[in-house]
């Protein structure tokens, strides 16, 4: 079939009246960015003849996503978190914005108001029978290698069989989930367990989209940072175990070659009885550099819907003791 209408002027008002340019309410920017999905997504029907059932198995796949609140999950898997990423890199270094950490996705899995220690937290319940303890340390430092003392350094990760507290109701409240504030070193450190990494639920609209494509749904096993501290660049990143099936092969693209950690497994009696633990455990290090910056606006997360932010934004104000 050769039909071709989206050219025609018939299509072309058509599309403008859509995006309700001929009314005077409404968003600008909304009108313009509606104006130019639709018009692409038009011009692909026309492109690739899709069909009537084509095009409304697509509308009830996407009924299926939102119903299941799959969209965050999908949104990493076609890669639109990781080309967020590339613009801010290249905003960066346009503004000569230059060192520190690189930063990787956040995912859809943060959950605001977790427990605040200072130096040390311990992340686990202690409930995962198969849990592999985790000492998990680091330093923060600037980018001329200064500790920053006092940065805010929140980790959540999944638990040894890829779930996630809050989402997983199984698992007690934050559990995995901590905010640690550096010492006088600028160091954290955190006891905890080695993630699991995770796939994409079988069958599950996001897994049906994925196969499309041929592609799989599996992440490898990773924790999530985010690191804070006044006068330096907030920072959301992640670091991916070394040796994971998945490490180099992220459905979510989040890894970065820097951001590969190794978990090194510890049998010395010593520095077990150090740690105060009662078997071998698998020792993680990750140093964090933070940039610099004078910006306020860049010294905190960007706001975007997360669980449990509002109410915890909303309940630390009232108490004057904000902490995003
Ligand atoms: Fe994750």
């Amino acid at each position: 079939m050769t039909v071709k209408i989206f050219e025609t002027p018939e299509v072309q008002n058509f599309l403008k009246a859509v995006s309700g340019f001929d009314e005077q309410g409404g968003n600008h920017r909304a009108k313009q960015i509606m104006h130019r999905l639709l018009s692409d997504l038009y011009r692909l029907i026309d492109d690739f003849d899709v069909t009537p059932e084509e095009y409304w198995s697509t509308v009830s796949l996407l009924n299926a996503l939102g119903g299941q609140t799959q969209f965050g999950l999908l949104s990493p898997g076609l890669g639109f978190d990781h080309y967020l990423d590339m613009r801010q890199d290249a905003i960066d270094a346009e503004a000569k914005r230059n060192g520190g950490t690189p930063r990787t996705i956040e995912g859809p899995l943060y959950v605001a108001g977790a427990p605040v220690a200072e130096g040390f937290a311990r992340m686990d319940d202690g409930q995962d029978p198969d849990g592999e303890t985790m000492w998990l340390t680091g330093q923060v430092r600037d980018v001329d290698g200064k500790p920053v003392a006092g940065a805010k350094v929140e980790i959540w990760h999944a638990d040894s069989k890829g779930g996630y507290s809050f989402f997983d109701k199984s698992q007690s409240a934050y559990n995995l989930r901590r905010t640690i504030v550096t010492d006088a070193q600028g160091r954290y450190a955190a006891r905890s367990i080695i993630p699991s990494g995770y796939g994409v639920p079988e069958g599950a609209p996001t897994d049906q989209v994925l196969k499309a494509l041929g592609r799989h749904g599996q992440r490898p096993a990773h924790i999530h940072f985010f690191i804070s501290a006044p006068g330096h660049r907030h920072l959301t990143t992640q670091i991916n175990l070394a040796g994971d099936p998945y490490t180099f092969d992220d459905f979510a693209f989040a890894t970065r070659e820097e951001l590969v950690v190794p978990a090194n497994r510890i049998e010395d009696p010593a520095e077990i009885a150090r740690r105060e633990l009662d078997g071998p455990f698998s020792e993680v290090v990750f140093d964090i550099e933070l940039a610099r910056t004078e910006a306020a606006e860049l010294q905190v997360r960007h706001k975007r819907p997360r669980a449990l932010e509002d109410a915890a934004d909303q309940a630390s104000q009232l108490a004057g003791t904000a902490e995003v």
